[in-house]
């Protein structure tokens, strides 16, 4: 049973943010979740949606704008006063946090646009590799297949989780095809027996998003490895792991 900090544990600091995997290291998790676009000029950044507008103060699309433009943005300040000036981090920041924090990392390789796929997965390679990143500190995931495929041609030693919404009749086929480690999947529309037939295969199973450890006290049971969660903090209390 394992813990993973969604998005850098997003309800104790601005989602994606340094801010954000700090907390999740002082709270003594073991791995964030984190995702990763690229800027106009190609620069790998770490925010989930498409356009900055949710997440800071500025407007736009992020594979419009420059690693500058980007940069120039608050990240922090529509979260709360405190995180005033928090910028929107490169994964290149993000992997030297982890590595000084002793964090791992769920990069989750955000496609808005398949014509990105191979663009982004190279620079999102790239930096793992000047950085000499340890496979054993990064977890791939996305929801689209061929990135991961894609990566498991050019990165095979870094392990590779397909993201779901709701389980597919073909999931093993899938899974077998991109030799995945493990299945990622909404909590809410997991069944008991995909659950024990994803673990009977020999997969690793995540769940994201249960923001409280009521949500799924019965999918512990069922065999999930990892919960991908926005409050951390609230595990801490009923797990019996020194760490989590
Ligand atoms: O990795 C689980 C989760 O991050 C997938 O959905 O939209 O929060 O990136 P989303
Ligand atoms: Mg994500």
């Amino acid at each position: 049973m394992k813990i993973t900090a969604h998005r850098g544990g997003s309800s104790l600091a601005p989602e994606n943010t340094l801010a954000a995997f700090n907390k999740a290291a002082e709270l003594g998790c073991e791995w964030i979740e984190i995702d990763v676009q690229l800027s106009i000029d190609e620069v790998p950044v770490v925010i989930h949606d498409q356009t900055v507008e949710r997440c800071t103060d500025g407007s736009g699309a992020v594979s419009s704008m420059t690693l500058d433009s980007l940069k120039s943005l608050d990240a922090g300040l529509w979260f709360g006063e405190e995180f005033r000036d928090e910028r929107i981090p490169t994964l290149e920041e993000t992997l030297l946090l982890a590595r000084n924090t002793n964090l791992n990392v769920n990069i989750e390789i955000k496609l808005y646009r398949q014509d990105d796929l191979v663009l982004l997965c190279e620079k999102i390679k790239k930096v793992i590799i000047d950085l000499d990143v340890e496979a054993s500190q990064i977890l791939f995931s996305s929801f689209n297949i061929e990135a991961l495929k894609y990566m498991q041609y050019h990165q095979p030693q870094i392990r590779r989780g397909l993201l779901v919404e709701t389980i597919p009749a073909n999931v093993l086929l899938l899974l077998a095809e991109i030799e995945a480690y493990s299945l990622h999947c909404n909590y809410v529309f997991l069944k008991e027996q995909q659950a024990k037939l994803i673990k009977k295969s020999g997969y690793q199973l995540y769940c994201y998003t249960p923001n409280s450890p009521q949500q799924v006290s019965q999918h512990w049971d069922w065999g999930v490895d990892m919960m991908i969660t926005d409050v951390p903090q609230a595990y801490i209390n009923i797990l019996t792991y020194d760490k989590f």
